[in-house]
């Protein structure tokens, strides 16, 4: 029998997941070591292997097949907009994708003068501003630590991720409008959903067992 190949993100959902894999039955001790520099881990009699990624790069090895599965948080299947399935909602790493910035900003926002946001999500953005808000803005993209934006004048707003809030709190700003709600879920490749129908099916029935 064929390996079954699942794309993990690294960092606070591989947390949760490999603990998840644990209760499910799914070797994960090795892969918990933070002190592990290995890639790729399996458990031989599950016929699962696993491996850790960008979160960005999940979507992209479920698109292309070289994972089956993938565990990724619902902000990087939009940002990505990939053709892979979403097939079931994890319920952790809750959080909100949102517009922040100094309340200040608040009259830009409802203004129709043109305004400058900074966001890791320049896809989610472009289409909550154009489709929802029916306004264009400026996209400035940035790579992490979108809440200096605002401060240092690179941009009015951010279109960012709120998960306690202590971020924006910490830095004077707040949120201002909700994108939409977030949390991690399972997604899989078009083909393997349908030759390995039944192997998916089990491993998602263990996840919701495991939950
Ligand atoms: C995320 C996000 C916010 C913060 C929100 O950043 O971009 O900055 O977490 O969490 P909070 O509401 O609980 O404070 P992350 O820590 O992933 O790092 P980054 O800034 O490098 O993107």
């Amino acid at each position: 029998m064929r390996y079954l190949t699942i794309a993990l993100t690294k960092g606070r959902l591989a947390k949760k997941t490999l603990k998840l894999f644990e209760k499910a039955g799914i070797e994960a001790k090795e892969a918990e070591d933070d002190s592990t520099r290995k890639l790729i881990f399996e458990d031989p009699d599950m016929k699962i292997r696993y491996f850790l990624a960008k979160g960005p790069d999940v979507p992209t090895y479920v698109a292309y097949g070289a994972a089956d599965i993938g565990i990724v948080g619902e902000d990087t299947i939009l940002e990505e907009g990939r053709n892979i399935y979403e097939v079931m909602d994890l319920g952790f790493g809750k959080c909100r994708m949102c517009i922040c910035g100094p309340e200040s900003a608040r009259e830009y926002l409802a203004s129709g003068d043109q305004i400058r946001v900074a966001t890791k999500y320049p896809n989610i953005a472009k289409d909550y501003f154009l489709n929802k808000k029916h306004r264009t803005v400026e996209i400035i993209k940035l790579n992490g630590s979108i809440e200096l934006a605002p401060i240092v004048g690179l941009s009015e707003v951010i279109c960012d991720i709120v998960e306690t809030g202590t971020t924006l709190r910490e830095n004077g700003l707040t949120v201002l409008e909700e994108v939409c709600p977030l949390s991690a879920r399972v997604v899989v490749n078009p083909i393997s959903m349908k030759m390995e129908n039944e192997r998916i099916s089990d491993f998602v029935r263990r996840m919701k067992e495991a939950l």
